[in-house]
């Protein structure tokens, strides 16, 4: 019976390995050596841009509960990234996180080169500083991930600029595009595994959500060198401005990733004042994005020093409001207060 079984079983093994493409031996294989199934992903946030909405506090910042929710559904926890924190705070959340994700939004680029290195002046100094952690991680071998959505997006190639401001007028501001797959896109580490289906939707159906004014054209791309650390795998077209504009890219040297587009939109956002595909298709390529991102976290270790320390920042200590219900087209957001940061840390 034994014997009978071992057969049986060598047989089978035998039977899936010509059946099965290798591709499918790959992934069983990489999800077998997956470092870290507990992965957290920090979101920074920003500052509330219209500063009597809600009568917060004026120092508040918020994250958009859609982020939150996307990272969650691919499998992940978040830990919100405050603005206007000191150096430590940012060194600790960073040294703690497996990926940071830098959402869209509303936020004016001014970039002082004296205040690089000082993270107390908003999202964007928070955010070079943390761009400037990232990339020191990652060149002492310490695999560590970067997502930017829209304001996102921008915001990294501002970072990789020195500062310079590429963009240029658009009015993709509610339109639905589909992707021009660049040349190479294909042996990219974003698309270079996605489902043919995902590929197909992207590549010919318009459901990537588009809310931008300013986008980055190709050919400042290269005249603004930032072909020298991205590398481009997307176009899409702006009909309403005539403007071909980049839509994805990934870095060269860095497992750093952005799109111009709303992916968490298609599948946690539901304004009717915007545009927003839900269909089947329209969600199953949205949440790859999800899914792509969670698992280059996946191959970070960073840990929060100790279980209290993590409770103490996960985003489960806040309640999101239900800013949908007062016309905002977020359905939920999250509002941080100012001195948030020095709690959980005794
Ligand atoms: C800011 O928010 C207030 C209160 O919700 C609203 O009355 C006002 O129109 C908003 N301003 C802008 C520019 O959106
Ligand atoms: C963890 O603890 C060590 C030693 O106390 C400290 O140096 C380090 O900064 C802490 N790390 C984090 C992420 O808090
Ligand atoms: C900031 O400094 C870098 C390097 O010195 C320089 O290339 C860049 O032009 C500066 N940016 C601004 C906005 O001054
Ligand atoms: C910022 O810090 C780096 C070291 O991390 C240093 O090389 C650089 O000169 C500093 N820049 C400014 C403007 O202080
Ligand atoms: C950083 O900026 C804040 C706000 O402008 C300022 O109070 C602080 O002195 C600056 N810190 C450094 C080290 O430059
Ligand atoms: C290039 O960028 C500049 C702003 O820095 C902008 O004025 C110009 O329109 C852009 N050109 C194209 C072709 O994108
Ligand atoms: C769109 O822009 C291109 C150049 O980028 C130009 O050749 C073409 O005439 C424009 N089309 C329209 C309809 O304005």
């Amino acid at each position: 019976m034994a014997g009978f079984l071992r057969g049986y079983i060598l047989q089978y093994i035998v039977l899936v390995f010509y059946l099965s493409s290798s591709s499918l031996i790959v992934d069983a294989i990489q999800t077998r050596f997956v470092l870290n199934d507990r992965p957290i992903i920090g979101i920074v946030s920003q500052e509330v841009y219209n500063k009597s909405d809600y009568s917060l506090p004026p120092t508040s910042s918020y994250i958009a509960a859609s982020y939150v929710k996307y990272v969650e559904g691919a499998g992940a926890r978040v830990v919100p990234i405050l603005v206007d924190q000191d150096e430590a705070y940012l060194r600790r959340i960073f040294n703690s996180i497996n990926g940071l994700l830098f959402p869209g939004g509303a936020i004016i680029f001014e970039y002082d080169n004296s205040t690089i290195n000082n993270s107390t002046k908003g999202f964007v100094s928070t955010g070079l500083f943390l761009m400037k952690l990232a990339k020191e991680a990652n060149d002492k071998g310490d695999y560590f991930p970067v997502w930017g959505t829209c304001l996102g997006f921008e915001f990294m190639l501002f970072a990789e600029g020195n500062g310079q401001d590429a963009r240029t007028q658009c009015q993709a501001n509610n339109q639905l595009d589909k992707l021009r797959f660049q040349k190479d896109a294909m042996q990219s580490m974003l698309f270079g595994k996605a489902r043919k289906s995902v590929i197909n939707t992207l590549g010919t159906k318009a459901v990537t959500a588009n809310f931008h004014h300013l986008c980055l054209t190709p050919e400042n791309f290269t005249r603004f060198g930032l072909d020298q650390s991205y590398y481009l795998l997307s176009t899409s077209y702006d009909p309403v401005g005539n403007v071909t504009y980049v839509s994805a890219v990934e870095s060269i040297n860095y497992p750093f990733f952005a799109v111009q587009f709303h992916p968490e939109k298609n599948i946690y956002e539901w304004t009717k004042k915007e545009n927003l595909p839900h269909s089947p298709e329209a969600i199953e390529a949205a949440q790859y994005f999800a899914m792509f991102y969670v698992d280059q976290a996946r191959k970070n270790t960073h840990s929060f020093n100790s279980t209290t320390e993590e409770e103490a920042h996960l985003i489960y200590n806040y309640i999101p409001t239900y800013t949908g219900l007062k016309g905002d087209t977020f359905v939920q957001k999250y509002f941080f207060p100012f001195d948030w940061s020095k709690k959980g840390y005794n």
